[in-house]
């Protein structure tokens, strides 16, 4: 079923259309933005007023005597100010729609009707070094994208654009060789990728002999030597590994499957510089091959280049990305293709897509967005880093997470036997820090906070998943007489005001799915938290006589299925206790 706001939207902007003669006006209907205007408002009708000259507020009049609302489901319209139009909904129509959730609770958030293919470029992390917290925001936003596009019907392609080739797996490489391939040292060292990126490192800089050969072997690796090529897929595979340890604690969906390595687009650059020099857009300057388009000049008003091909010969992130971009345009045949990267990124792509669209690169038909994302920074003001100025590991963070979990979760029932507090501990810690990240405005910096993360108070994962207890406990307490679950009147204002909400949450799926912003729904999921407590406050429910009593159990169950489902789209799994 079309959710409300997509039902209003249709049935005011025929209406609007009809009475203007324009066809396909739009209403522009939102939530009503005070309660005072009703539930729904239409702000559409003074503008397209103005394209064919009426008065607005008769306009507005039209409209709502031209109505046509199979549903039902209006209670009133009526025109307010210059021209607006509030919508008061009938309670016994969102009683109908809460008991189809209620009977169906997968129909709370219908497929969309036009399903698309829609790549989703995240994660992404260089593999040279072990995943760190940089990465955590591309992870987790990317995967609940792809899982909400997914809820929707989309099919959705997630690739991990890992960093794979390149010249610092010439140094790995040659590390590697001096340690011994087969030694236990190598094997030992390589569990902690960071530690042992920084002693290759450490050698690079220190040992100009190290450094010759550490250069021989990127031209080996990447003249196709097999002894090379060994050495750096057994490095590969290795920190693929890590990776996917640390995306099976954080449950994302990632798998090896979603690899998109830079690796792979080797043998296609030679043919998309060829390409560019074919369409005539390539250009020498200092003996690297660039593009210049007219729209990016630097501070000085200097065109500014993206370079395709090095003095050396050698390709760049930009060639592999132009690849990337064919590839999904015209071998996956996408609709959208989504790069969650962070936003220092920016110019990067504006460059990539604006070439890719004027060598035709790209398809007529793909939308390609970079959905960015600022930084996580300490508290002082800069990335959050360790207190010895190392960028955090992941793996180490998430660990500090559960730690930091279980005393939280401790603290509040200590009667819970130790192992099941682990079990819980492991879920709060790793969600508090997914929800900490995913409720923030991506495109803002936000300051890594232990404290808020793993409160009970506030809009936080522990917050949310405790709400989501309390709910099931109460259901649980409902006892079999009358697990009717079904909505017959509402009473209170808090009950309407609860049934309203949870059904709104397709509409925000549907935003998020647009403009890729997961902190509306977490914003959304808060505040219908928020509208449970109102109502269990001022609504006593197992008390209360059988037929009310009923009705409230049912909403009761409603917010949970409402909770439940929003909190899966963040990757995030509800809990029977905490
Ligand atoms: N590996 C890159 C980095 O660490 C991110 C790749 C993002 N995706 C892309 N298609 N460029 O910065």
């Amino acid at each position: 079923m079309e959710n409300i706001k997509d039902y209003l939207s249709r049935i005011v902007g025929d209406a609007l259309s009809e009475a203007a003669d324009i066809a396909g006006s739009d209403p522009n209907v939102i939530t009503a933005s005070r309660p005072e205007f009703g539930d729904y408002q239409a702000n559409g009708v003074m503008a397209v007023a103005g394209r064919c000259c009426r008065k607005p507020r008769e306009l507005a009049e039209a409209v709502i005597a031209g109505l046509r609302d199979e549903e039902d489901l209006v209670a009133s319209a009526e025109v307010a100010g210059p021209g607006f139009i509030n919508i008061k909904l009938r309670d016994q129509a969102l009683i109908a729609r809460g008991n189809g959730v209620l009977h169906d609770p997968l129909s709370l958030i219908p497929p969309d009707s036009q399903p698309r293919k829609i790549v989703v470029d995240h994660s992404s992390p260089n593999l040279a070094k072990e995943m760190h917290v940089g990465h955590l925001r591309g992870t987790v936003i990317g995967d609940c994208l792809s899982r909400v596009l997914e809820r929707l019907g989309h099919e959705v392609i997630r690739q991990n654009h890992v960093g794979d080739w390149g010249t610092q797996f010439g140094m790995l490489i040659s590390y590697m060789q001096d340690l011994g391939e087969d030694s236990s040292d190598l094997q030992t060292e390589l569990e902690d990728l960071e530690t042992f990126y920084r002693a290759a490192k450490d050698k690079f800089d220190s040992d100009s002999a190290f450094a010759d050969r550490a250069r021989l072997s990127v031209v080996k690796l990447q003249g196709g030597d097999p002894e090379y090529l060994s050495a750096w897929q057994r490095f590969i595979d290795e920190s693929s590994r890590h990776c996917q340890e640390i995306y099976g604690r954080l449950d994302v969906g990632l798998t090896l499957a979603d690899l998109d390595a830079e690796s792979r687009y080797n043998d296609d650059l030679e043919g998309i510089v060829r390409e560019l020099e074919e369409k005539g857009l390539l250009q020498e300057s200092d003996g690297a091959r660039c593009v210049f388009l007219p729209e990016f000049k630097g501070k000085d008003g200097e065109p500014l280049p993206v370079i395709v091909q090095k003095s050396d010969g050698g390709y760049l992130y930009s060639t592999t990305d132009l690849a990337a971009v064919r590839m999904r345009s015209f071998d996956f045949k996408a609709d959208r293709s989504l790069y969650v990267v962070d936003a220092r990124q920016s110019l990067h792509f504006q460059q990539v897509f604006a070439v890719a669209q004027a060598a035709g690169m790209a398809s007529a038909e793909i939308s390609l967005e970079h959905i960015a994302y600022g930084t996580i920074m300490g508290k002082d003001g800069r990335p959050y880093k360790t207190r010895s100025g190392d960028s955090v590991k992941l793996a180490d963070l998430l660990d500090e997470a559960v730690t930091r979990a279980f005393e939280l979760v401790s603290g509040k029932n200590p009667d819970l036997d130790e192992d099941e507090r682990r079990l819980i501990a492991e879920n709060v810690g790793i969600t508090s820090v997914k929800y900490a990240d995913l409720s923030k405005n991506r495109m803002s910096d936000y300051v890594f906070d232990w404290s808020t993360m793993l409160s009970f108070e506030g809009n936080t994962a522990p917050y949310l998943l405790y709400a989501c207890t309390r709910i099931k406990s109460l259901l649980r307490k409902q006892g079999d007489d009358c697990s009717v679950n079904e909505l017959t009147e509402l009473t209170q204002p808090e009950e309407r005001a609860l049934l309203l909400k949870a059904l709104q949450l397709p509409e925000i799926v549907e935003i998020v799915a647009r403009e890729c912003y997961p902190n509306l729904l977490c914003n959304y999921l808060y505040e219908l938290s928020g509208a449970f407590m109102r109502f269990y406050e001022a609504c006593p429910v197992l008390k209360a006589e059988p037929r009310i009593r009923n009705t409230r159990l049912a909403l009761a169950s409603l917010t949970e299925q409402a909770l439940k489902q929003g909190l899966d789209l963040l990757g995030i799994n509800t809990l029977e206790r905490m």
